[in-house]
């Protein structure tokens, strides 16, 4: 896998049918919020898309594979004192799992966010399960600072949420 092969790029209208098929997957919504839509319809992913067109600056990202649309990474910019703080977010459709294409997206996403939204500070939230996340944000220098104990009810189930970031040093 040549890094070169991923890259951001910002979501179209044509993108609809897919991203509604990679999305539309119990095991991608069961690590997600629930705001996040489960079943996944096309009609979910025109709403979306549209929001991102709309944003500025841009926030959400379409990640390309060679070519082809395998999931979605965006910031989530947060308000008053954390203007410049954002809360990193993102999923890999399920066959394009383990090649390394989150580890690279975090990347790609974290340099947008340090260089050009100048933004201090980002953080994620990952769910007590979810080692391939923990270690793809590992990969690209986010440290665990801390596990907000059973914070998350998800599945009718308490979780914890171990939460990561990284500086713009
Ligand atoms: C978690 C997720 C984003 C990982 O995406 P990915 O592109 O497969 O991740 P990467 O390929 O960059 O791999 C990250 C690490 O997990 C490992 N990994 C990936 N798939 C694996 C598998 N099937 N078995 C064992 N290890 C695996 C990789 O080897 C890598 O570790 P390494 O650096 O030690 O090699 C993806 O599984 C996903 O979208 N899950 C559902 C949604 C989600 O969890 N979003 C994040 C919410 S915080």
């Amino acid at each position: 896998m040549k890094p070169k092969e991923i890259k951001l790029r910002e979501l179209h209208l044509s993108d609809k049918s897919q991203l509604a098929k990679l999305a539309n997957n119990k095991k991608i919504w069961d690590n997600l919020r629930d705001s996040f839509p489960y079943p996944y319809s096309e009609k979910d992913a025109e709403l979306f898309i549209n929001l991102t067109i709309e944003e500025n600056p841009k926030q959400n990202f379409a990640i390309d594979y060679a070519g082809d649309l395998c999931g979605v990474i965006g910031l989530i910019i947060q308000n008053d004192i954390y203007s410049k703080s954002a809360e990193i977010g993102y999923w890999i459709g399920e066959s394009f799992w383990g090649k390394g294409i989150a580890t690279t997206a975090i990347e790609l996403i974290t340099n947008y966010g340090f260089e050009d939204l100048k933004l201090n500070r980002i953080y994620a939230g990952v769910f007590e399960f979810n080692n391939l996340s923990m270690k793809a944000l590992e990969n690209n220098g986010y440290k665990k600072e801390g596990i907000f104990k059973k914070a998350v009810l998800k599945n009718a189930k308490f979780l914890d949420e171990h939460r990561y970031f990284k500086l713009n040093t």
